[in-house]
């Protein structure tokens, strides 16, 4: 007996051990806290100053005098708009009403560069997952005529374009740049399958089916191609980021860019005709006497597709070549952070061996 209470008496100066680290990590929590609300309030603070000496610089008549000091100001507020928002990528975010909705007030801000990079790789690798099910999925529907079977695959559609919708808003939160018009479409899209899975089994929907599993093949095939595309952005970003990383700049990250935007626009112009041309299809079926509400309004939704996806993705290339000097900026203040984040490493090692030394 007398063993086990001596046991239990070690087991209790343990737990007094805990309950100190325990304290300490609260009291450095509620320190967090603190920290976190007074930089939210800083940059609140800097980004209303920033607005009002922008408005005065739009009103100040330029001269041959202050020409360059103005030009070097506009340059030093972008700078600093850049450098506001890596500061705010690393506090915490309210989720938006779609997330509070789906998920409560559960906190889905990630604060770690690394655990973000991971994130958005993860959901470029679920989407390459996804869409590969759906092409071997569209293809048996394509050799085989069975009910079930396309029941089945417009559900995974509805499924996977519900996911996306959520996926992409908390990667929003997190400082994503997704245009709203993709967001928007993967809503659309939910609402356009879900359109799909209660289209009664008549002749208009025969009509229709093959040239909607084929279009679904060609989808696939085009969303690989962007996977591979936004992959190949996603990591050449992050080395770029990193600190002494000399072996791509930002001539060479652009360069790559463009050449992977033009291999990839004229497969995601053709997906767009294909768009439309089932907008066509339905519109003439809609004429049919067998045509339920279903046909006009899956018309009415392929077209608004057609058109939002041609507009945003010939919007991009203008959008692109004016933020040029935004991602400079942008990769420099990344780099500033991780330089100043390894001379503190650094600092702390030396002092921990200078420690070792001493002891
Ligand atoms: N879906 C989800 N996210 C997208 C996206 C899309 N269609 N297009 C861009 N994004 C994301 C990017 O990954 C990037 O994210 P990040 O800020 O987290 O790094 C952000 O939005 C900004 O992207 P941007 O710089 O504007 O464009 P990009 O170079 O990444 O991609 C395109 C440009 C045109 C290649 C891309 O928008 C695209 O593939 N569009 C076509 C989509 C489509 O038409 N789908 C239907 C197929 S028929």
């Amino acid at each position: 007996m007398s063993e086990v209470l001596d046991e239990w008496d070690e087991l209790n100066t343990d737990f007094k051990e805990l309950e100190a680290h325990n304290r300490a990590y609260l009291k450095h929590l509620e320190e967090l806290s603190g920290y976190q609300k007074k930089c939210q309030e800083h940059i609140k603070h800097q980004r209303y100053r920033i607005g009002i000496i922008t408005k005065k610089l739009s009103k100040m008549p330029k001269t041959k005098e202050n020409e360059a000091q103005i030009a070097e100001l506009e340059n030093s507020i972008l700078t600093r708009k850049a450098q506001l928002y890596e500061i705010e990528q690393t506090l915490p975010k309210e989720n938006g009403l779609y997330l509070k909705i789906i998920l409560g007030n559960v906190n889905v801000s990630i604060l770690n560069k690394e655990e973000k990079f991971k994130y958005k790789d993860e959901y470029e690798k679920f989407k390459l997952i996804l869409s590969s099910i759906c092409f071997v999925m569209a293809i048996l529907n394509y050799c085989i005529r069975f009910r079930a079977l396309e029941l089945s695959y417009i559900f995974l559609l509805v499924w996977y374009y519900c996911t996306l919708t959520i996926r992409e808003s908390i990667l929003k939160l997190n400082g994503s740049r997704i245009k709203g018009w993709w967001r928007f479409h993967h809503f659309f899209s939910t609402v356009a399958a879900g359109i799909l899975l209660v289209w009664p089994d008549n002749d208009t929907w025969l009509e229709f089916r093959n040239q909607f599993v084929l279009f679904n093949i060609y989808l696939s095939f085009v969303q690989y191609l962007q996977f591979r595309y936004q992959r190949g952005v996603l990591y050449r970003l992050k080395a770029l980021g990193e600190r002494h990383n000399m072996d791509i700049t930002i001539e060479g990250f652009h360069s790559w860019m463009w050449r992977g935007l033009s291999f990839l626009y004229p497969f995601l112009f053709a997906g767009y005709i294909f768009t439309f041309y089932n907008a066509y299809t339905l519109y003439k079926l809609s004429f049919y006497p067998s045509a339920t509400w279903h046909v006009p309004v899956l018309c009415a939704m392929f077209f608004i597709l057609f058109l939002g996806n041609t507009l945003t993705t010939i919007m991009v290339i203008p959008i692109k070549l004016h933020e040029r000097v935004k991602l400079q900026y942008r990769i420099m203040s990344q780099r500033l952070s991780s330089q100043l984040l390894y001379s503190k490493e650094n600092e702390e090692s030396e002092k921990q061996s200078e420690d070792k030394k001493l002891e």
